[in-house]
Order: structure tokens, then C-alpha cells, then sequence
């Protein structure tokens, strides 16, 4: 644990509950390895005291929060000015409170490219399908597009969700750089067969139901990455299958790690230790699946 001093200053994350979150291990060993002044805290906030939680922390001086089920909408109507991701996702993952303004942020999907970015992956041109059309799918596709994705392919099992998604990134983003496909069919099989990444964001697969999968891979493009933001299990039955046909694989971890250093980096201006930070989640993370 960080030593606390009287100039010590104060992040965090705000959740309802917020024990599961594994946020602070990972910003505690990242600011102790910056040799930084700040200690990082968890704080149960209910939903109905947000406000007064929010102009609490900007009374106190708390410099930044994240924030995770349930705030992350609520937040965005709580907050001086948000970033581009932060309007178009409806959502916002974190707070920096300044002196002049409190901006609000959404880094989950800026964290999934800049993930795919470290590994020298860059989305620019690139022909993507992107599974599901819930939080995280809104979160990946607006960040896809913004980063000049070529095309990006929804399909999600109830229809209307991956259109509402699709709508939101040709009308916001960029005309024409989305579209649908129906769940199943031969219209999803021909543009997995043809993509460069594949990005699955279901929740099909997550412990405890690691059995699932969400579907069965046809034969991929070669050179293709498949993506996989479920990281309880680190390799779910779909990124085996996909390693099994050849494609480039990633897990959920990079996004977890990288949302939470682009967060690092907004509050305090520092490059943020990310070997560090995947070691500290990698074992929360392996705790976590001992525990049951
Ligand atoms: P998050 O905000 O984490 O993305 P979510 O909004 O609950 O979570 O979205 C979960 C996603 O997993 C949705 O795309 C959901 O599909 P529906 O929109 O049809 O509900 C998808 N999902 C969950 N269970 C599924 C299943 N058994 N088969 C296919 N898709 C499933």
C-alpha cells in the first residue's frame, strides 16, 4: 500500500457495488511505480447520492474518479464537458476534476485500439466485424470509427440494437462506415470469412458459463486478428477457436489495462506503467478465478 502523506492527493472509482472492481490493485501498483503523491480508493456510491458524491469529491479535491456500474450514464449530465467518446457513447468511465471544469471521459474504447496499437496493429482501412451491440460494442465501434476503421460490420442477436449502433456511428462518426448483418446467416459467415479483426463483445462465454460460444467461426482471411474483451477467462472456447484457424489473438485484459492508463495519464500527466499494470491485473485476475 502506498504511504498516505498530508499532500497526498486522492483518486478513485465509484461503483454500486464496487468490491469487484479491480481498478485499484491496478492504479495503486501503477502510481507506486510512477513514484507518485497519490493514493487510489474505492468508494460505494449509490445511485441517488451521485450528485452530491460528484460535488463531494470536486469540494475535496479529489482529483479523478472512474467509474463503473451503475454511474457510468448518469455521470455525463454531471459534468462540465465531455470528450468526443464520452457525447457519442452516452457514457463516461472517468472524471478529471480541474480547476476550472470537470471533464468527463470514456476511455474504454479508446483503451481497446490504443490496446491494438501496442501490439503495432493499427484499425486505419481495416474491414471489421464487431459482435454484440451493448455497452462495450458502442464503446468499440465509436473508437473503431473515429480511428478510421475502413468498415465496420455489426451483428448482434436481437437486431435492432446492432442498427441503433450502426446508426449512431454513420450519422456521428462517418457516413457509410457501418453497417448490419443479421446474427445468423450467410451474410455474418461472408464478412468473417472476409475481415481483417474480428471483435467479439458479447457476454456469451463469460465464467461462469465458459463453456459458450457465442458461434462457430467459418474459415478466416488470412492475417486476421480476432479480439476478444472477456477476460474471466483469459482465452474463452472463441478465441481458441480462433487460434485454431490461424488469427492473431487477444483477450479482454489489454482493454482493461489500457482504459485505466488512458485514465492515468488524463489525471496525471504521466506515461503510465503498462508492463506493471497488466502484471497487477494478470494476478487480481488469476485470484480472482482460484476463489471461484
Ligand atoms: P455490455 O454493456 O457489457 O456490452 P450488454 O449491454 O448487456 O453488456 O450487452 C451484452 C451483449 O451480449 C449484447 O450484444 C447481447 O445481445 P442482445 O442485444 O441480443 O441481448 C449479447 N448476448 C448476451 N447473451 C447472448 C447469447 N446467448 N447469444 C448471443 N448474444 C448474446
Amino acid at each position: 500500500m502506498p504511504t498516505v502523506w498530508g499532500t497526498t492527493r486522492v483518486l478513485g472509482v465509484i461503483g454500486w457495488p464496487v468490491r469487484h472492481s479491480f481498478s485499484p490493485p491496478m492504479h495503486n501498483a501503477a502510481l507506486e511505480a510512477l513514484g507518485l503523491d497519490y493514493v487510489y480508493v474505492p468508494f460505494e456510491v449509490r445511485p441517488a447520492d451521485l450528485r452530491a458524491a460528484v460535488d463531494g469529491f470536486r469540494a475535496a479535491g479529489v482529483v479523478g474518479i472512474n467509474a463503473t456500474i451503475p454511474h457510468k450514464q448518469a455521470l455525463l449530465e454531471l459534468v462540465d464537458e465531455a470528450t468526443p467518446e464520452a457525447e457519442l457513447t452516452g457514457t463516461v468511465n472517468t472524471v478529471h476534476f480541474t480547476a476550472e471544469r470537470t471533464v468527463g471521459d470514456s476511455t474504454d474504447g479508446p483503451g481497446f485500439v490504443a490496446g491494438l496499437a501496442a501490439r503495432g496493429y493499427d484499425v486505419a482501412g481495416r474491414e471489421v466485424v464487431l459482435l454484440g451491440a451493448g455497452g462495450s460494442a458502442r464503446a468499440v465501434g465509436v473508437s473503431l470509427a473515429r480511428a478510421g476503421a475502413g468498415r465496420v460490420t455489426l451483428a448482434n442477436r436481437t437486431a435492432a440494437r446492432a442498427e441503433a449502433v450502426a446508426a449512431l456511428l454513420n450519422e456521428r462518426v462517418r457516413p457509410g462506415v457501418a453497417r448490419t448483418v443479421a446474427w445468423e446467416g450467410d451474410g455474418l459467415t461472408a464478412a468473417l470469412e472476409a475481415a481483417e479483426l474480428v471483435v467479439q463483445t458479447t457476454s456469451v462465454g463469460m465464467h461462469p458459463r465458459a463453456d459458450e460460444l457465442p458461434l462457430e467461426l467459418p474459415a478466416l482471411r488470412p492475417g486476421a486478428w480476432v479480439v476478444d474483451i472477456v477476460y474471466n477467462p483469459f482465452e474463452t472456447r472463441f478465441l481458441r477457436a480462433a487460434a485454431a484457424r490461424g488469427a492473431t489473438v487477444l483477450n479482454g485484459v489489454e482493454m482493461l489495462v489500457y482504459q485505466g492508463a488512458l485514465s492515468l495519464a488524463r489525471w496525471t500527466g504521466c506515461e503510465p506503467p503498462i508492463e506493471r499494470m497488466r502484471e497487477v491485473l494478470v494476478a487480481e485476475l488469476r485470484k480472482r478465478a482460484e476463489a471461484g
